[in-house]
């Protein structure tokens, strides 16, 4: 694999492994033993608010800021020394160039002075693989859906690295949409959860929104024609009361729901696998977790959430990403780039 040294670590034993992330405009820090996690920092930027998206040079400069600052607190709740640290992780793509370059320098900078190894870690196997930092911690043969801001992916997971991509967005990631219908509907960023809330008291069938690629027979997505679809009925309405609001958040999120759903099904199914996975930030939405849920049941499906608080970008899963890794015998040059496009496999 490339930018992996081959060779074995001479590690038996937990391992003590610390993990940044700065892939877009959370900055967060977290600090592993073995599979115990000893500490989880995770700070969230709210000056993209105002612009309704996140501006790469104000997530930078906060990562400056915010990076330090955890990396202190990180280890002061771990109760370990920076000098204990057996391993350096961070994100090193994809995400934006800047704000990775943050995270990936601090690690090498640490893995450096400690003369550790550095582990250069893929965000979206973060994701993929946090529905595993639970139980028996056992990559068992799945097949996971990514979904966050950035991306929306249909994985088969076989082990670690070893992945086929099933399907992916053609367009729009899940939570991209969610975050432009917010916009478009006056409510905040990120929009995920401001749809949610607006949606519990809203009627789903008031709407009736398209379920983009749903029979497309492949396993690939399309959120563009569903925003847009919210953006036409907004235009005939003269004005939109609070009621009607929250009915286009729940239509909208149902239809997101509902394909999410149903094309994960379908791809368990073709892949004849016992498990499926769901991760990242949109793994949050109550609605998407209880249809799931359903569906799986009804399919004899076992299904793994990532734990709430492992669904939004944290450290945490980077850190677990790491340690699966560094157990695995590998750990990165220092010369290792970051990727801004870094794909999965
Ligand atoms: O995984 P994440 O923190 O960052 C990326 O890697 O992109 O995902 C952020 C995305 C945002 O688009 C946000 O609106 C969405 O996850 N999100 C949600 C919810 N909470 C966060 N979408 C739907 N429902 C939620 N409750
Ligand atoms: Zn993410």
């Amino acid at each position: 694999m490339k930018g992996w040294q081959a060779e074995r670590l001479p590690y038996n034993g937990p391992v003590t492994l610390l993990a940044i992330e700065t892939s877009c405009d959370e900055t967060a820090v977290a600090v592993l033993r073995g599979n115990e996690l000893l500490a989880s920092e995770v700070a969230s930027q709210t000056e993209h608010e105002a612009y309704g998206g996140v501006v790469p040079e104000v997530a930078s400069r906060n990562h400056l800021v915010h990076a330090p600052r955890l990396l202190e607190s990180a280890v002061k709740k771990a109760g370990v020394a920076l000098s204990a640290i057996d391993a350096f992780a961070a994100t090193s793509g994809p995400g934006l160039a800047s704000s990775l370059m943050i995270g990936a320098s601090m690690a090498k900078g640490l893995a450096l002075g400690f003369a550790k190894p550095y582990l250069a870690i893929n965000h979206l196997e973060g994701h993929l693989l946090s529905p595993f930092f639970t139980g028996d911690f056992e990559i068992s043969p799945n097949v996971s859906l990514v979904v966050s801001g950035g991306h929306t992916l249909l994985v088969e997971v076989r082990a670690l690295d070893d992945y086929r991509i099933l399907g992916r967005t053609v367009d729009d990631a899940a939570g991209e949409a969610f975050d432009k219908v917010a916009k478009m509907l006056g409510l905040g960023y990120p929009g995920g959860p401001e749809i949610e809330r607006h949606a519990l008291s809203g009627d789903p069938k008031r709407f009736d929104f398209p379920r983009s690629m749903l029979e497309s027979g492949d396993h690939n997505f399309s959120f563009s024609g569903l925003k847009t679809s919210v953006r036409y009925q907004l235009a005939k309405l003269p004005a939109i009361s609070d009621e009607t609001r929250d009915d286009l958040c729940a239509s909208f999120q149902r239809a997101v729901v509902e394909v999410l759903v149903k094309k994960t099904m379908r791809a368990a199914r073709e892949c004849r696998v016992k498990l499926v996975t769901v991760s990242g930030g949109v793994s949050c939405n109550a609605e998407l977790g209880r249809e799931m849920v359903e569906a799986c049941q009804r399919a004899g499906f076992e299904l793994r959430l990532a734990a709430r608080e492992l669904c939004t970008d944290n450290a945490a899963m980077i850190a677990f990403a790491a340690s699966l890794r560094l157990e695995a015998g590998f750990a990165s040059e220092l010369s290792q780039e970051i990727d801004p496009n870094l794909a999965l496999v």
